[in-house]
């Protein structure tokens, strides 16, 4: 009767093939190469567990640095300003409180941190507070356009805030052609922006400065802004602006009750947020002297409980520079700051984390974090 191989059988059946005289020298080369194998991956584990422990040692030396090039924190004032002429007759937001609803632009001159990720995830915040928002998206690259199109599973895109600076339309057929983001925000809808608004903001502002314009460019969405059915419809305004000050920007600013200035806390960063305020500084008395900074918010910081010593010198620095451009001597909100984390980053441009992160543990790592942030900036707008 054949009994089941075992694994001696299956053995002794296949050392069967191999010739009495071989067998002793092709043990000893079997038993070589599993060694070998086991030392490789031996060296293997050893080699990566060394080169964390050196990143990590790296990582904590570059934290510990001192700032590099200690930049003045005063500078002189801006050269030119185009958009600094004298207005004649300027359009000044109804500020809350005052029959206004607030109206936060989200901006700074520096590209990539994090601007358009705080706007997408304040706006779910506010949302599930069953807070009305109205989205505007003013670069041209479409980020927050497409990311809270994603969430709401929208593919449609399309440039629907040119009419917000073409003065042409009123502000109920430019909100009819507004997007619902249903169901994943229910109560808000965004306003979307794509290329082709970066010839329409360029177009804008030429006819302006040639004085072919009747009107201000500036102070077209204000105007429009202002109209009863924006406060009918909604209970907060939030504008995504790109990192520099396009006829969308000035705009978004001249329209706004309230400023937020997103920051990686990092030396040429924290430059940036300076000079941007400055430059917003030069242009308050004329433009929009009733625009209130919110704060400054820390993103993307390396700890999720406090700031690195290296990061806690930028945001003194930061509030040292800024009061003498905004007045208020602790100008970050240290308590609204967003820690560095995957489940908040991966997720960008195709869908807010907030809403749906993926995974169920990091979705509610994000909430975490925007209830936190949300509650602290809106805490200061009511
Ligand atoms: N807290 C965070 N943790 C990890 N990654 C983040 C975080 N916040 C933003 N990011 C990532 O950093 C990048 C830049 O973020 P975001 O697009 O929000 O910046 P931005 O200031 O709007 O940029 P731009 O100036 O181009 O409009 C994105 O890839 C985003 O996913
Ligand atoms: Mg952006």
């Amino acid at each position: 009767v054949d009994a089941a191989p075992t694994i001696d059988s299956a053995w002794a059946w296949f050392v069967g093939f191999v010739p009495p005289g071989w067998q002793p020298t092709l043990g000893i080369i079997a038993a070589v190469a599993i060694l070998a194998w086991l030392l490789m991956n031996a060296l293997k584990l050893v080699f990566e567990l060394v080169r964390a422990w050196q990143d990590i040692r790296r990582k904590k030396q570059i934290e510990s640095l001192p700032p590099q090039n200690p930049f003045p924190t005063k500078l002189p004032p801006p050269r030119v300003g185009i958009w600094n002429a004298e207005p004649k007759d300027p359009i000044r937001p109804k500020q809350v409180g005052d029959g206004g609803i607030p109206v936060i632009t989200i901006a700074n001159m520096k590209g990539g941190v994090g601007k358009t990720t705080l706007t997408a995830n304040l706006a779910a915040y506010l949302d599930k507070q069953g807070k009305r928002v109205l989205l505007l998206d003013f670069d041209y690259q479409g980020s927050l356009s497409q990311t809270a199109l994603a969430a709401a599973n929208i593919s449609k895109m399309g440039s629907a805030v040119d009419d917000l600076i073409s003065g042409k339309k009123p502000i109920a057929a430019i909100l009819e052609a507004s997007q619902t983001l249903m169901p994943a925000l229910p109560n808000s809808r965004i306003l979307t922006c794509y290329y082709e608004f970066a010839d329409a903001e360029t177009y804008e502002m030429v006819r302006w400065l040639t004085g072919e314009a009747q009107d201000d460019l500036r102070f077209r969405l204000g105007r429009l802004l202002q109209e009863k059915v924006v406060s009918q419809q909604f209970d907060v305004v939030l504008i995504d602006a790109p990192p520099r000050f396009s006829t969308g920007t000035i705009n978004a600013l001249c329209a706004s009750t309230h400023i937020l200035i997103p920051t990686v806390l990092d030396q040429m960063s924290a430059e940036a947020v300076i000079y941007f305020s400055r430059d917003v500084a030069a242009m308050r008395s004329k433009l929009f002297p009733g625009l209130r900074l919110i704060g400054v918010v820390p993103t993307m910081v390396h700890q999720a409980s406090e700031f690195t010593p290296r990061e806690r010198g930028v945001v003194n620095h930061i509030n040292q520079s800024l009061v003498a451009y905004w007045g208020q001597t602790k100008a970050v909100l240290e308590k609204a700051f967003i820690p560095r984390k995957n489940a908040i980053g991966d997720i960008s441009g195709i869908g807010i984390g907030y809403i749906d992160a993926g995974l169920a543990k990091n979705t509610r790592l994000v909430r975490e974090v925007f209830d936190r942030v949300g509650r602290v900036i809106y805490d200061q707008v009511k």
